[in-house]
Order: structure tokens, then sequence, then C-alpha cells
């Protein structure tokens, strides 16, 4: 049989696509650019090298940022209210073109190289299932055979040598990442145990604070329907409008100033904790500034129900559930949510933090007359006696029983 294998171009996915061909199959390899650093060439030469019978290298990056990033911007998605979910959102859209060229080379199987602990297992196979029912999936760090033989990173580097696979030359670091547009994530190895902190070399992304400008770097972010659509650096005058560059440069602002760094335990849908350093540096700063625009232009009451859903929608897409029926629904009440979510807002990105400086918006529900301090208004301020009374209501029945209970 065919197996389309998410091939990443490093020492796992290599071993695993050597590994296959031993099984009898023929692998296609598919390398998905989500916007990680990594040399592409040379990753599709190296796969052709071990055998692969067709390379595909597939830039997605657009679409990851105009089909999964932006959705979660307007969700304002977050998990356990720190994670922006950078790998998260990114599996669905890799497993997605993985399933496609399946489909479209006839292939009846897919491969990836995740472990048998995590969640990133679970957001790949859902996504194939989800999309191509028929699809049987080799996870080889859950097939005995696999994993008995490479019990560590000698056993991998050993059968590397063995089969010709070129070796890593730098030696690696001593945790795990997973690098893309959004995010990069760092886990397991010297950071498993929660106490340890980070060393100060590990960030590849963002700048540390300490070292960051003393001067602001100030912004304008305009959105329509809760997307941005225009970032202006304000002293320079310059604008990005296509999708990917605003991404890349709020990506530039926030990493040249330190933003969006964090360092969590989360809950794994498998059932474990685990610890996570992540660094977010232009999605930290669009979750900032859409929470400013979405409060100035969404009514309260639906801004509340919205706000569940946001909920919901972080835990269905960290657990792998993007293609399922309530996610789909939750997207749809979220997407019609962001109509009227249009405007300006004005930020200043400085030492790890975003400020927020002001906003506009032709759809503002912000009244100043009606809540200035100096003017009336469509307001009569004697309203607001019975208004509090009524309220009042409650919690004066409240008071009589509790004192009836201390009497007695
Ligand atoms: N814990 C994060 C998540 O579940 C990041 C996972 C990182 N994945 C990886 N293969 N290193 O979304
Ligand atoms: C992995 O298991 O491949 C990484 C961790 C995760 O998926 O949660």
């Amino acid at each position: 049989g065919t197996v389309v294998l998410a091939y990443s171009g490093g020492l796992d996915t290599s071993c695993i696509l050597v590994w296959l061909k031993e099984q009898g199959y023929d692998v296609i390899a598919y390398l998905a650019n989500i916007g990680q650093d990594e040399d592409f060439d040379a990753a599709r030469k190296k796969a052709e090298k071990l055998g692969a019978k067709k390379v595909y290298i597939e830039d997605l990056r657009s679409e990851f940022v105009e089909e999964f990033i932006w959705p979660s911007v307007q969700a304002n998605a977050i998990y356990e209210d720190r994670y922006l979910l950078g790998t998260s959102i990114a599996r669905p859209c890799i497993a997605r073109r993985q399933v496609q060229i399946a489909r479209q080379e006839e292939a009846q199987y897919v491969s990836h190289g995740a472990t048998g602990k995590g969640n990133d297992q679970i957001r790949f196979e859902l996504t194939c299932y989800a999309l191509y029912p028929e699809v049987k999936i080799i996870a080889p760090w859950r097939i005995p055979e696999f994993y008995n033989r490479f019990r560590g990173r000698k056993d991998l580097m050993e059968y590397a040598e063995k089969h010709g696979i070129p070796v890593p030359v730098t030696p690696k670091a001593p945790w795990s990442m997973d690098a893309n547009l959004m995010h990069i994530s760092y886990e397991s190895g010297i950071l498993e145990n929660p106490k340890n902190h980070p060393p100060s070399d590990l960030y590849q992304m963002t700048k540390s604070p300490e070292d960051s400008p003393n001067e602001p770097d100030l912004l304008e972010i305009d959105f329509n329907k809760g997307v941005p659509v225009k970032v202006t650096h304000v002293k320079e005058g310059r604008s990005k409008h296509t999708s990917l560059e605003i991404f890349s440069y709020l990506n530039e602002i926030g990493a040249k100033h330190g933003v969006g760094r964090i360092d969590i335990v989360e809950n794994r849908f498998i059932g474990m904790k685990s610890r996570g350093i992540y660094e977010t540096p232009g999605g930290t700063i669009l979750h900032h500034a859409h929470l400013d625009i979405e409060t100035f232009t969404m009514d309260r009451e639906v801004r509340k129900i919205k706000q569940n859903l946001s909920i919901n929608f972080s835990e269905l897409i960290y657990n792998g559930f993007w293609y399922s029926p309530e996610c789909e629904f939750v997207r749809h009440c979220i997407e019609k949510s962001q109509e009227n979510v249009e405007g300006r807002v004005q930020l200043s990105v400085f030492k790890g933090h975003v400020y927020i400086l002001g906003r506009e918006s032709p759809k503002s529900l912000y009244n100043e007359e009606l809540v200035s301090m100096d003017v009336q208004g469509d307001y009569d301020p004697c309203d607001a006696s019975g208004f509090i009374k009524i309220n009042a209501v409650r919690l004066r029945e409240h008071n009589r029983l509790q004192r009836a209970a201390h009497q007695k």
C-alpha cells in the first residue's frame, strides 16, 4: 500500500520514512510549510534520497493565517486562561492537506511522528478520520515493534547511520520544539521538572524583554468583522495589508519587544499534566487588540454568551475536534458575533507588554453623551432609583432570612 507521511525533515520522521519502506510501504513524504524555520529544498532532497516515491512540500502559510489563526483571534481563543493554541490550530491545517494528498494519490494510509502520550496524535488522527473516514493510520510511536526498537535518541542515530540517513550535526536541544507562524512551543527533556527555569537561550522567536528596546513601537490595527485588515506603524507610516504580511509584521514587532512568553503547566486531553513554554508574539498583540475593539462594538449580553462559546471553542481545538459538528456550530456563532467588530485600535508594544492607547469605530456602541458626567444625554437619573431598588429586592430578602436564622 501507499502511505502519506507527515514528514518534518528531522531525525524521527526520517527514520519513520525508512522504517515504513522496510515494512513494505510506498512512502509519499509530505512537508507542510506553516512558517517554521526550515530549509525546504534540503528536506525535499533528503526525503528523495531516503526513498520517498514522491515529495510534497506545501506552502500553507496563508490558509493557516486566514482559516485557522483569524477564527482563533475572532474567538479570543485561549486554553486554560493562558495558552493561545499555536500548535493546536496548526494540526487540523496540516492534516487536512495530508488527507487531500492521500485521496489524490489514492493512498489508503497516512502516518505521523507524534508520540503516544500527547495531544498531537489525537488532533492529527481526528482530523484524518473526520475528512477521510476510510483512512488507515500508522502511528509508529504506538506500535510495539517500532517503539521497542527505538527506545531513545541513540537507537535512532544508530539506525540512521546504518541506513544512510543524514544524522544532525548540531547536538539536539535538551527539549522538544514545535514551531510555526503563530508560535514556538518547548516541552519535555530538562523542562519536564516544572521547577526548573528555562535557560535564557531557549527562546528562538522573541527577544528577552530585558534586552528589548527602550523605545516603544506605536501601532494602529484596523479590524473588519473581527479580523485585522491593516496594520500601520504610526511613526514610520508604513502599512501591511495582506493577512500573511499583517501577521508576520505583528510577529516581528512583538518579537522585538519580547511579547508573548509564557511558562505553564497545562492539562493534556489524554489525562496528564504537562509543562510547556510558549512564545506567541503576534498572536498576543492581536489577542489584546481584538478584545478591545470587540468590547467597544459588541452588545453586552451577546458578549457574555460569546465568551462562553470561546471557552467551548478553545477546548474543542485543544482536544482535536476542529472538524466536528459541535465545533462547526460554535465557529458559525462566533463568526456571526463578529459582524460589527470593526474599527481601529492604537497600541504601543514595549518591554514584553501591549498597552492599548485608544480606539475608534463607525460601529461603536459607546455613546459619549450617554456616559458623560457633564451632559445629561437621553437619560433620566431618577429612573436609576427604581432600577436599584428592584435589584435590591432579592438582597433585602436574603438579609431578612439571615437575621431570622441568627435570632433562633
Ligand atoms: N502542549 C501544546 C499543545 O498541546 C504543544 C504541543 C507541542 N507539540 C510538539 N509536537 N512538540 O498544543
Ligand atoms: C507529542 O506527543 O508529539 C508532543 C506533545 C503533545 O502532542 O502534546
